[in-house]
């Protein structure tokens, strides 16, 4: 088989970011990530993922740490590799909209804080709400990484992907991410989609797998023999699984290739050596459970991402209806079209999946609907990918002129003046301004623990556990 590229495949590693947000609910601290920065700054990565996504509302919420803080300390050890971080477009960091000057003041502070990479997504990939946050990467010298969520449906299909790539190239992208978050994208069709966008798009393809399916070390190898430019790959200590594809088998299975990655292996291993620390500390802590390493077939079987499965078990358990297992499971397809067939990521799978338990438990299709739902109907995430059921948005109680068709963002005055006059005994920033806009509930009590006096005796927390669990664990 030939390689329809010749150009190095280049290699951005997730292990501070994706890998341990999906492998150990985003519990790695700065102190775990501290004694190895030099030592992946050396390795030779196209980037580093080291912020965004849920790691921002964590460091407040479970670890006592500052997000902002822990990114200036990343980069003051990392010079010279790029420093690349997740961004929910409108949403931030968040899981609602934000008016459009607290989206530009976020990117601008990510960048000024040593962000190089942004990439940004949309769970329906409505392009309306990427264009503030790529406008605002692009004005203050940021690379911007838009992201086209994939997923499968009658409508998902190849060309529906490369004609949102190419427009999402027009509205300034600097480069396309397929981004995989449910493990769905199969090796041969990778291979035909990054053919296909290699043909109509110019800026570099970036794919982001994981290994859920135990098909993601074969989705990145059919992408570089089809000429990808980069692929996320996580070091070894903490790939595979829910995780990323593991970083030293790909680069190992290349080597000597016309898409040789040109790292070297030695320069991985004392990093790699570090981490394993790391994943033995997690696991301890209990934030690592090694079932999530387990290949899970049900992917494969139901195109339902492997986390989406697990909620309604718990769900069903919660109801004591594990019985309805397979009538949910033949139902969320059904919901799905019903609801214009969104991708099946964060919010849209935990909406979905409620709806479609809803439905089965109580013996009736769309008696009840969560205010999730009825929000999902009436356009407030932005525009459904396919045409909704009128008959379902009907039962939901949504007259047909009360569908916002206008980008949901429009509908929001600025924010930022009022959040700087709500905060201002709190703030000590515009970074913190960010932080309690974006989460209210928990940056206050963050900030007035980071702010307290020295000499305070403060009592731990069940935050503070994983912290003490560490410096048991490390001394
Ligand atoms: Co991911």
């Amino acid at each position: 088989m030939e390689f329809l590229s010749d150009k190095p495949l280049l290699i951005t590693d997730t292990i501070l970011r994706d890998a341990h947000q999906s492998q150990a609910a985003t519990r790695m601290t700065i102190e775990d990530m501290l004694p190895a920065l030099e030592q992946l700054d050396e390795i030779g990565f196209y980037s580093l993922e080291c912020w965004g996504g849920a790691t921002f509302d964590s460091c407040m919420r479970f670890l006592n740490e500052d997000p902002w803080e822990r990114l200036r300390t990343i980069r003051k050890h990392v010079k010279k590799t790029k420093l690349q971080m997740l961004f929910r477009g409108q949403n931030i960091l968040g899981y609602k909209n934000y008016a459009d000057d607290v989206v530009e003041e976020f990117c601008a502070k990510s960048i000024e804080n040593g962000i190089d990479i942004i990439r940004i997504f949309d769970a329906l990939n409505d392009v309306r709400n990427l264009q503030t946050a790529i406008d605002a990467t692009n004005k203050y010298g940021g690379h911007v990484e838009a992201a086209l969520s994939y997923t499968i449906s009658p409508i998902h299909n190849e060309k529906y992907f490369v004609d949102l790539a190419v427009q999402l190239e027009q509205m300034g992208a600097d480069s396309i991410c397929i981004k995989d978050m449910a493990n769905l994208l199969l090796p041969m069709a990778a291979y035909s989609l990054v053919k296909a966008l290699k043909e109509k798009v110019r800026v570099p393809i970036h794919l982001h797998t994981h290994n859920t399916t135990g098909t993601g070390d074969m989705v990145n190898l059919m992408a570089a023999y089809a000429g990808v430019d980069i692929v996320d790959t996580a070091l070894s200590p903490i790939a595979n699984g829910t995780s990323q594809p593991a970083t030293e088998s790909l680069v190992a299975t290349l080597k000597g290739t016309a898409r040789d990655t040109g790292l070297d292996l030695n320069k991985m291993s004392d990093a790699a050596a570090h981490f394993r620390t790391v994943a033995a500390r997690l696991e301890e802590s209990g934030a690592l459970n090694s079932k999530v390493l387990r290949v899970d077939t049900n992917t494969l079987m139901y195109q339902v991402p492997g986390g989406m499965l697990s909620n309604l078990i718990s769900q069903l358990k919660e109801a004591k209806k594990e019985d309805k297992f397979y009538d949910v499971l033949a139902e969320i397809p059904k919901v799905r079209k019903d609801f214009g067939y969104p991708p099946l990521v964060t919010p849209s799978s935990q909406i979905v999946g409620t709806q479609a338990v809803m439905n089965v438990i109580l013996g009736e299709r769309y008696k009840a609907f969560p205010k999730e739902s009825k929000a999902m109907l009436r356009g407030e995430y932005g525009m459904l990918p396919g045409e909704v059921n009128e008959e379902v948005r009907r039962k939901a109680g949504i007259a047909p002129e009360e569908v916002i068709t206008c980008r949901p963002a429009d509908l929001l005055p600025p924010e930022l003046p009022k959040y700087r006059e709500e905060y201002k005994d709190v703030a000590k920033s515009e970074e913190d301004v960010l932080s309690l806009a974006l989460f209210p509930q928990v940056a206050p009590k963050f900030l007035e623990y980071r702010d307290r006096p020295v000499q305070e005796e403060v009592q731990p927390e069940a935050g503070d556990k994983v912290r003490e669990l560490y410096v048991e664990y490390k001394f």
